[in-house]
């Protein structure tokens, strides 16, 4: 069978999609470059924000279509996120799906394709169990093709309960895979020709798995194993929570030389009411605190952030709160979004709920200040040499594309350079959300 997968939201779910993708090419299944010309369709869907659930159900009526025009067997697959919280509204809506499966049991897929491909008939198989450790387990060992820079799961769920998020009623429970697993399966990427690799959990920082003596480890103890992987090149991790940056994170940065010096820190607002109203757990004094220590132990590290604008009792005072702290901190990069109230969630049922048109203001005025600090950030790099890490070609001949140590796009004409390679670039020019750069001989 031909399959295309479609993958929406996070880098999680780009992980998952790259495990689902491993198990249907190893069981003798193709890629097919698009949902025309496919007979299995796969959409690992996202419902962090009511956007990401309709632009779903919208696909989904397109998919209709083009099944109709298709071969007999074609099948729609809804995974992920949307299909774990709303398994009932899909059946309803697109009673045409085939199977509906949540984010932790995907390594299902391949024993529904390959039911399918017997052509046995199949009623709307619905899987929505939330247990990680299963489908960790259960998941194919077999990698296909892999870039230069990948991504590897390391912690699924998230137990904190931010009253605006839905990730806990979609992932489930926290959980940690063991070290001896995720080194296995980091010296599987290095094989493949990977040189980087982002670690993954919804909470990174707040891993807790098996150690290699059987005790617990914690992220920095797992950072500082896979250090001495051999061919590592770069480490890095994603998503933190502010309040799991403890100095054992901050000593890894400053002592683990493949440890990149850039970090996403979500902290959402720069309010400490609408912070205690969030959940979040931290103040913004203890934010920056830890902000603060990381550069005591890494000077030169660079920060982006998560915002939401527009939670519920979020007043203009609260508002001015996060352009301040944006202003403090000085980020390298953010992205920043409306609050969108989602089932079940505790803040969707708080009063005082913000105007539509007071939200699309904040955001502008919010972006606007972003985009200033990440361009003045990009400038400051101007005349420097950075190290960067190629991963792929650019538009034009000879040119190449990567990343600086920062996260930056690069882009460089090079000579006797090739994908997979770490060289130093004199950056001649920003331009918006890059640079350009030059490789002197
Ligand atoms: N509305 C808007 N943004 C949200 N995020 C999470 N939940 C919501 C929501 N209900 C944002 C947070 C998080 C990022 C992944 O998405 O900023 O860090
Ligand atoms: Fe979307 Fe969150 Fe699920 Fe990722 S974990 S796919 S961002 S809802």
């Amino acid at each position: 069978m031909r399959f295309f997968i479609k993958s929406y939201g996070c880098q999680m779910n780009l992980y998952d999609s790259q495990r689902m993708c491993d198990a249907l090419t190893s069981a003798g299944h193709r890629i097919s470059p698009s949902a025309r010309g496919a007979d299995v369709v796969i959409l690992n869907t996202c419902s962090i924000r009511e956007k990401a659930d309709e632009k779903i159900f919208s696909d989904l009526g397109r998919l209709k279509s083009i099944g109709e025009e298709s071969s007999e067997n074609f099948m729609i697959i809804i995974v992920g996120c949307m299909a774990q919280l709303r398994s009932r509204d899909i059946i309803r809506r697109a009673p045409y799906v085939d199977a509906i499966l949540g984010p932790q049991d995907i390594h299902l897929i391949a024993e529904i394709v390959d039911d399918a491909a017997k052509n046995r008939r199949l009623d709307a198989i619905v899987s929505t169990s939330q247990d990680a450790e299963n489908k960790f387990a259960q998941l194919s060992d077999k990698f296909v093709d892999r870039n230069v820079s990948e991504f590897l799961t390391i912690q699924e769920g998230c137990d904190k309960f931010c009253t605006y998020c839905i990730v806990p009623h979609t992932r489930g429970r926290e959980f940690s895979r063991s070290v001896s697993e995720i080194v296995d399966e980091a010296n599987k990427l290095i094989s493949a020709g990977v040189k980087e690799i982002t670690l993954l959990g919804q909470n990174v920082n707040s891993y807790a798995g098996k150690g290699l003596d059987g005790k617990k480890c914690d992220l920095a103890g797992l950072l500082f194993e896979l250090a001495k992987i051999d061919g590592l090149k770069r480490l890095r991790y994603t998503t933190s929570h502010p309040k799991n940056v403890n100095e054992s994170i901050a000593e890894a940065h400053g002592d683990i030389e493949i440890l990149m010096p850039f970090l996403h820190l979500p902290v959402q607002s720069g309010s400490d009411d609408i912070l205690r109203r969030m959940n979040r757990k931290y103040t913004c004094d203890e934010y920056l605190r830890r902000i603060d220590m990381l550069r005591r132990r890494r000077p030169d590290i660079a920060f982006s952030s998560d915002f939401i604008v527009g939670f519920p009792g979020e007043t203009d005072d609260d508002f001015r709160r996060t352009l301040d702290l944006i202003k403090k901190v000085e980020y390298a990069q953010a992205y920043s979004f409306k609050y969108s109230p989602r089932p079940n969630t505790v803040a969707a049922r708080m009063d005082d709920q913000v105007p539509e048109n007071i939200k699309s203001e904040r955001l502008q005025i919010l972006q606007n200040l972003l985009n200033e600090q990440q361009l003045k950030f990009n400038q400051n790099s101007v005349g420097r040499r950075l190290n960067v890490l190629f991963t792929k070609s650019g538009k034009h001949k000879k040119q190449l594309v990567g990343r600086s140590e920062y996260s930056q796009a690069v882009s460089a004409y090079v000579d006797g350079v090739s994908v997979g390679d770490i060289v130093k670039v004199k950056i001649t020019e920003a331009v918006s959300h890059s640079l350009l750069g030059t490789v002197e001989p």
